[in-house]
């Protein structure tokens, strides 16, 4: 980053950070909040003193007229100079009390990349109206997703990535009226996805990926208009692909890879000119690969390997505009690769391991 850049970012997270004081209950439920956690390294507590009222606590912000805190942000990965002088990355233990729950204006709770914060995601978050932003991504937290997480209907980003977070997606969080970007990738979720996951229609992004995930693709997730990233992969998915995802209108990078599923490969998921990242490896995937690709077809990254798929490379791939990343490597394909610029700077091991293919760069035929 640019140092003016840095520089302003820090303005204006100074600005940004309390320099009004807040009412003795919001203060006193921080300091509640301040005494369940552990921070060794860096300070971050340091301005959090019983000898005034949340005046340029560090992270906290509060509203000018009410008083009432509005934002708690604090990031363990972060451009504060804190960090620098310290040398090091946050880390922080303890749990986030329920206590926060008092702070019943806040909009955004941000207590993100502390590594240690474990214990459970207090239930009572759900009864914060005004929230927005709930990132609480990079932590040990464990236990359930509140189950009335669908209660808050501002909330526009959910992040629980990188925690130890177990049980099912709660069936609520359909709910969500407001949610644009939801990560609960990384944690130990269980069961299926709610069916009518399609519900959520302002998300444009979902990432649920690296979890325990079970049961079938949605197809109400081709409903969301807005979706332009879906990450599903490595979870214990089975079924087929719903058709409908080849049919979303703004959806660019799709990765289903390291599951169980089966089926065909929808021609549609292939000709779909927004589709630019598509990883549907490590599968259970049979049939052969639909041979729709044109001149519109773009693809950064194709990754189709670790399948049971058949037949011979698409013809039509030779036509595309552009393939970055392609792997057809360990599946049952035969026959000769076909020449093109698509395929002039891919290597061997992007074909690798079939049962018959032939022709550059491989032998040939
Ligand atoms: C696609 O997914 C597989 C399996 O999860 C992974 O190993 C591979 O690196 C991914 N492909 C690319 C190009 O990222």
């Amino acid at each position: 980053m640019p140092s003016f850049l840095i520089f302003l970012t820090i303005l204006l997270s100074a600005v940004l950070s309390a320099v009004h004081s807040c009412t003795p209950s919001d203060r006193e439920a921080l300091l509640a909040f301040k005494a369940a956690l552990s921070e060794p390294y860096l300070g971050v507590f340091n301005s959090w003193s019983t000898a005034n009222s949340c005046q340029n606590w560090y992270g906290v912000s509060c509203d000018a007229t009410t008083g009432r805190v509005t934002d708690i942000n604090l990031r363990g990965e972060s451009e504060d100079p804190m960090f620098e002088k310290a040398g090091r990355t946050g880390y922080m233990t303890g749990t986030i009390s329920p206590e926060i729950c008092k702070l019943d204006r806040l909009t955004n709770l941000v207590v993100a990349d502390w590594k240690g914060i474990s214990g459970e995601v207090p239930a009572c978050i759900t009864s914060l109206s005004s929230l927005r932003i709930l990132d609480l991504i990079g932590n040990k937290i464990s236990g359930d997703i509140p189950a009335n997480i669908g209660n808050l209907q501002r909330l526009t980003v959910l992040n629980l990535a990188d925690n130890s977070i177990s049980g099912k997606v709660p069936a609520s969080i359909v709910n969500l009226a407001s949610l644009k970007h939801l990560d609960l990738s990384n944690n130990r979720l269980t069961g299926a996805i709610p069916a009518d996951f399609g519900k959520l229609s302002m998300l444009s992004r979902a990432l649920l990926n690296r979890n325990q995930l079970s049961g079938s693709i949605p197809v109400s997730i081709g409903n969301i208009y807005r979706l332009a990233d879906l990450d599903l992969s490595m979870n214990l998915l089975t079924g087929s692909i719903p058709v409908q995802l080849g049919k979303m209108p703004v959806l660019s990078t799709l990765n289903l890879d390291s599951n169980l599923l089966s089926g065909q490969i929808n021609p549609n998921l292939l000709s779909n000119m927004g589709i630019g990242i598509l990883n549907l490896s490590r599968n259970r995937l049979e049939g052969t690969i639909p041979d729709v690709f044109g001149s519109n077809s773009y693809f950064m990254m194709l990754d189709l390997s670790y399948n049971n798929l058949k037949g011979r490379v698409p013809g039509s791939l030779s036509a595309a505009k552009y393939i970055g990343h392609l792997d057809l490597s360990h599946n049952h394909l035969c026959g000769s690769i076909p020449n093109g610029s698509p395929f002039d700077h891919l290597e061997a091991a992007s074909f690798s391991y079939n049962d018959c293919l032939c022709g550059n760069p491989l032998k040939t035929c």
